[in-house]
């Protein structure tokens, strides 16, 4: 237990058995997935969904992705079509998202926002997989870190900004995917936010199986709105400047200028490095990792050199745009 009174538990058992107990108490959790490290809550249990906001110091209530053990508990909570049912059998457990219009009163309106859809996912991660099995809840759970921070993908990350704000955090190291979610609106097939499952991953998916939306939008339509849809189309709540660090940041740089700590990637060496071999997955998974390690350096800004758009990158940069936006 840390000075300030959160405890961290290793992933085993006895965390999880510890965690369903805190939140079946009302209370929230951080716990890893496949992506970031959640802080999870009951999303039926609308004085635990509040619990998150405060503990996270959210100014504003936006709406709140659920998780869920499987298909099948994610339709007692919202109504899926061929569409998204398609998406959801190829990339569950895993780390895509589906906005899908939800059953009312399944889960408390704080979780939506007050909207009439819920954003829902089936985690592959075993610790958040297991914390689902023994609550028998849904599980709201945004990133671990306090409002506008960078998101988490070690346990030291979550403490970095919410030690002594929530009561336990369950460790299993590094998380492999390292970016949060894609985010799909089922309705229309736009990503709403880039993330590890890429928009060509979603038309390919589209095109060898069902049709998202109520009139059958085809591969072809869908792929155009895709490739269009992430500058136009934005999830509530994703805000210009997020997952920010401390200091300035400089993108796109080729090289480090006066006390500033390089982030680098393919032939580009700093400090520090995305990845050498130029794998955009290995860059996914390190990036909020060398966002904390430059925010806690000695230097009084951060560069980072350019990575690539294509695939992965466009989750990646996405994410660099709004570390960079003051
Ligand atoms: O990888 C992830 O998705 C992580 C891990 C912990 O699972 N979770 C995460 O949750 O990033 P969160 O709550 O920070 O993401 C919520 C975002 C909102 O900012 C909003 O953009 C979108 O999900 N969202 C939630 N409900 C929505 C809805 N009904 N319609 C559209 N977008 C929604
Ligand atoms: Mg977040």
């Amino acid at each position: 237990m840390s000075a300030t009174g959160t405890k961290t538990l290793p992933y085993g058992e006895a965390a999880i058995v510890e965690a369903a107990r805190v939140i079946a108490a009302g209370g929230c959790v951080a716990v890893p997935t496949e992506t970031v490290y959640g802080l999870a809550a009951d999303a039926t249990d609308s004085d635990a969904v509040a619990g998150i906001y405060a503990a996270k110091g959210r100014p504003s209530f936006n709406p709140l992705i659920v998780h869920v053990p499987d298909l099948a508990a994610a339709e007692a909570l919202a109504v899926f079509d061929d569409g998204a049912r398609a998406l959801a059998q190829r990339f569950w457990p895993g780390p895509l998202t589906l906005v899908v219009p939800v059953r009312p009163g399944a889960v408390s309106s704080l979780v939506t926002a007050g909207l009439k859809t819920v954003a829902i996912r089936v985690p592959a991660h075993r610790a958040m997989q297991a914390l689902l099995q023994v609550c028998g809840k849904p599980l709201a759970a945004p990133s671990a870190n306090a409002s506008n921070r960078i998101s988490p993908t070690r346990a030291e990350h979550v403490l970095a900004t919410l030690d002594g704000r929530i009561a336990l955090v369950i460790d299993d190291g590094p998380t492999p995917a390292g970016l949060e979610s894609t985010i799909v609106d089922a309705a229309s097939g736009a990503v709403l936010r880039p993330g590890p499952i890429t928009a060509e991953d979603i038309v390919r998916c589209s095109r060898e199986g069902g049709s998202l939306g109520p009139h059958g939008i085809s591969s072809i339509t869908l792929g155009s709105r895709l490739r269009g849809s992430t500058e136009e189309v934005t999830a509530p709540g994703q805000l210009a400047s997020h997952y920010a660090p401390t200091k300035p940041l400089r993108l796109n740089a080729m090289e480090a200028r006066q006390d500033e700590w390089l982030i680098g990637f393919g032939t580009i060496a700093g400090e520090d490095t995305l990845s050498a071999t130029g794998d955009l997955t290995e860059a996914a998974a390190r990036l909020f990792d060398a966002l904390h390690r430059a925010d806690a350096s000695d230097r009084a800004s951060i560069a980072i050199a350019p990575v690539p758009g294509d695939g992965l990158g466009e989750a990646i940069n996405d994410r660099l745009r709004r570390a960079a936006h003051r």
